[in-house]
């Protein structure tokens, strides 16, 4: 216990030291900027809107430590270690695109994304740490899994690669990817998730909990319980 609290505060004084250097950093840079252009824009544009610059490290750190200063809870204690979740109670968050990571964060701060724990997770995070966090996790290794009911497999299989033509459902692999690896900053990975989480994803968007992504409010009205079971569990085996 007591040698897990030293290098959580290692850990912690070390991400205290590199946030320092980098606001040293940046403020070098800001002011190296104005005296260049001081009729442009205002000097505290070092960071552009939307895109700011990531450290992976302080998102390490805050993944596996959380900030209690800030009331920010350690994510590892649900999506574990490196993003390799320990049941489908938790998304698995190993290898996920970054942007797609991001944009999770901020629809569940503003609650297009209603789901009351994450709500509050995401609820002290700025956009830097946000970044910060996604660019530690997009870094990890992906975590396999494996599709566990044979008998719906086919049609798993079919729905994914093929969608359902009589209903009007478009094959999954054609926005996630033949191999559900997704397509960076589009569409996220599915491959390995735990088919649980992948499941209970697609009712939300059918009822409308989740309502951050209109193609699949439209694509989830069209599936039936079995359909969606069906192809939860054969992304979970797809690699
Ligand atoms: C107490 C458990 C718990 C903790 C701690 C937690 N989460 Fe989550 N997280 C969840 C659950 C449950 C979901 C699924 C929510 C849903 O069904 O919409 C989730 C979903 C997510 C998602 C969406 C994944 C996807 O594939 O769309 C992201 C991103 C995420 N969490 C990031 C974080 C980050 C970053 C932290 C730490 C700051 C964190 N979580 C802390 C339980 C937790
Ligand atoms: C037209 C493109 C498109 C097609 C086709 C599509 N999806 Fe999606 N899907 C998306 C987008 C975009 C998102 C991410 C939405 C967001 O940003 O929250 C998504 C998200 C998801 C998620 C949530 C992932 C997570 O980690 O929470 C699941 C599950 C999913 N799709 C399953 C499917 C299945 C199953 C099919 C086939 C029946 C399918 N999708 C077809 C575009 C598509």
């Amino acid at each position: 216990m007591r040698q897990t609290s030293q290098i959580s505060k290692l850990t912690s004084v070390r991400a205290g030291f590199m946030a320092l250097a980098l606001t040293i950093i940046g403020a070098g840079f800001s002011a190296a900027q104005a005296e260049e252009a001081p009729a442009a824009a205002p000097a505290a544009a070092a960071v552009v809107p939307g895109k700011p610059k990531t450290d992976p490290a302080a998102g390490e750190a805050l993944y596996s430590n959380g900030d209690a200063s800030r009331g920010v809870v350690a994510c590892v204690g649900c999506h574990g270690p490196n993003g390799k979740s320990a049941s489908g109670a938790w998304p698995k968050l190993a290898a996920q695109h970054p942007a797609y990571i991001v944009k999770q964060l901020k629809n569940f701060k503003e609650g297009t994304r209603a789901n009351a724990v994450m709500m509050g997770m995401a609820a002290p995070l700025t956009e830097q740490d946000m970044a910060n966090i996604a660019a530690y996790l997009g870094k990890q290794e992906p975590s396999p899994g494996v599709a566990t009911n044979k008998d719906t497999i086919e049609l798993g299989q079919s729905i994914y690669r093929g969608g359902i033509a009589s209903k009007g459902v478009p094959a999954c692999a054609g926005c996630h990817s033949p191999n559900g690896a997704g397509i960076p900053s589009q569409y996220p990975r599915l491959s390995g998730q735990w088919a649980d989480y992948a499941n209970a994803q697609l009712i939300a968007f059918r009822e409308g909990t989740r309502m951050n992504a209109p193609k699949m409010t439209v694509i989830s009205s069209k599936m039936n319980d079995k359909e969606m079971k069906a192809v939860a569990d054969y992304m979970a085996g797809l690699h």
